[in-house]
């Protein structure tokens, strides 16, 4: 994919694609309730119809259709206890989300299970999937005893308990929860950092009885004993997909994109956090819940003005998967921008730091890596490279960004352009539209 400095502005309203966390979720935890849940808005994207496949094979009918209110997704639930033994390997695909998510639900199961992925995701670590979920009872080991993908899940027995996570990850802490439901006592999870929290949010919902954290007392409960109960979901926009028009409109001037339906849960909201207080110019307007979850419009203006900051603490978190996009959009800002306690971007689906830095560097970025973040040297003119994306669709967004300011008549090239698929199939689509207008 080639693309050439934009000429003009983005301008025009987009109704952002479904939140991909919430999507993964609302068919997980329709498959183990009991009833049907109806879905509207579910992003149908490689990794969610990894998710789809997945409990397919376990039995579960998901019907996909259209009616006068649009696309909607029916999950036929079978209950805590109807999942059939799948006849193959569970394949994940690309999607950490799923392949951790889902061996929380397996650790509870009868039958023993296989889950494979593609060459990224049996690159990322399971072993904090493993460790906390065989301390609380089950049974998982990786194939090769190397803590990584293929996984073996067999029968334990969950006894619940209290794990105190090393990261803050939304994945790991969602296995544990997950696993809960299956176990004898309450299960409980304390993390660092709040991250997201959409399984609590939407378990809550479907009659789980949990109990979520807070900023202040990250530490979530489930106690077993409720069936889950089939209930309808609407999936808001993406604010991880938004955020590759937030950062679109902010740096290429005569910009004014309206984005429709974003979800702006807290654990979610960094990004606009940060891009407020680099000076950007964004408002939110109409604010609604929806399923329990917040979301709003967004109005963003470009923003000549733009400056450093320094992220780190708990805030990593609520903005981890838009790091690539904020050192892009840093690269533009006069100052410096320090990012920090990132680490967890080496173990992504690329290294995160090193492809955002070297990519940053090859279009004449003043940018240094470092072991839990990078240090980016804003105001230097952006040039013309050949953008190397190991084929992880948050580099090929963040890169698509950078280059409608590349200061070259030549464009921009983008490796492998169809792994923006992963989660946002009508990227490329989306932004001709925006640049057209
Ligand atoms: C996700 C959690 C995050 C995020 C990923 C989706 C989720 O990972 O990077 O894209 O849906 O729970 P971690 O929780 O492992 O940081």
């Amino acid at each position: 994919m080639k693309i050439l400095h934009a000429t003009s502005g983005l301008r025009g309203e987009l109704k952002v694609p479904g939140d991909k966390s919430i999507s993964h979720r609302a068919v997980m935890f329709g498959s183990i309730a009991t009833g049907d849940t109806l879905i509207r808005g579910f992003l149908k994207s490689a990794d969610c119809i990894s998710t789809m496949n997945c409990f397919r094979a376990m039995g579960i009918d998901i019907e996909e259709g259209t009616d006068e209110k649009g696309e909607y997704i029916l999950v036929h639930g079978r209950g805590l206890r109807g999942l059939k033994k799948p006849a193959n390997p569970l394949d994940c695909g690309n999607s950490g989300t799923t392949a951790r998510l889902i061996s929380g639900i397996l650790a509870g199961q009868d039958f023993e299970s296989l889950l494979t992925g593609d060459a990224s995701l049996s690159r990322r670590p399971m072993k904090r999937v493993i460790e906390p979920l065989n301390t609380l009872g089950a049974s998982l080991r990786s194939e090769n005893g190397n803590g990584l993908m293929p996984l073996i899940i067999e029968k334990g027995e969950l006894h619940g308990g209290s794990i105190r996570t090393r990261v803050a990850s939304a994945q790991v802490k969602s296995a544990i929860l997950l696993s809960g439901l299956y176990a004898d006592k309450e299960t409980t999870v304390i993390e660092p950092a709040l991250s997201r929290n959409h399984t609590e949010l939407m378990l809550s919902a479907f009659g789980a009885d949990i109990s979520a954290g807070s900023s202040i007392d990250p530490k979530a409960s489930v106690r077993p004993g409720r069936e889950l109960y089939g209930i309808p979901v609407i999936v808001p926009g993406d604010i991880s997909s938004a955020a590759y028009f937030i950062g679109a409109a902010l740096i290429v001037p005569g910009s004014e994109v309206v984005l429709r339906n974003v979800g702006i849960n807290p654990t979610r909201d960094g990004i606009l956090r940060v891009f407020k207080a680099m000076g950007a110019d964004i408002k939110i307007e109409n604010e609604r819940y929806e399923s329990g979850e917040r979301s709003a419009d967004l109005i963003v203006s470009y923003s000549p003005s733009l400056k450093g900051v320094e992220i780190g603490g708990d805030i990593i978190p609520a903005l981890i998967d838009e790091l690539p996009l904020i050192a892009v959009v840093a690269a533009v800002a006069g100052g410096e921008t320090v990012i920090r306690d990132a680490a967890e971007l080496k173990v992504k689906e690329s290294n995160r730091i090193s492809l955002t830095v070297n990519n940053l560097k090859a279009m004449g970025a003043d940018a240094e890596e470092r072991e839990d973040g990078m240090v980016i040297r804003g105001g230097k003119p952006l040039h013309r490279a050949s953008i190397e994306t190991a084929r992880d669709h948050r580099i090929a967004m963040s890169f698509s960004v950078a280059a409608l300011v590349n200061s070259d008549v030549r464009p921009v090239e983008i490796r492998d352009p169809s792994c923006v698929g992963i989660s946002f199939p009508d990227f490329y689509r989306d932004m001709d539209r925006l640049l057209e207008q």
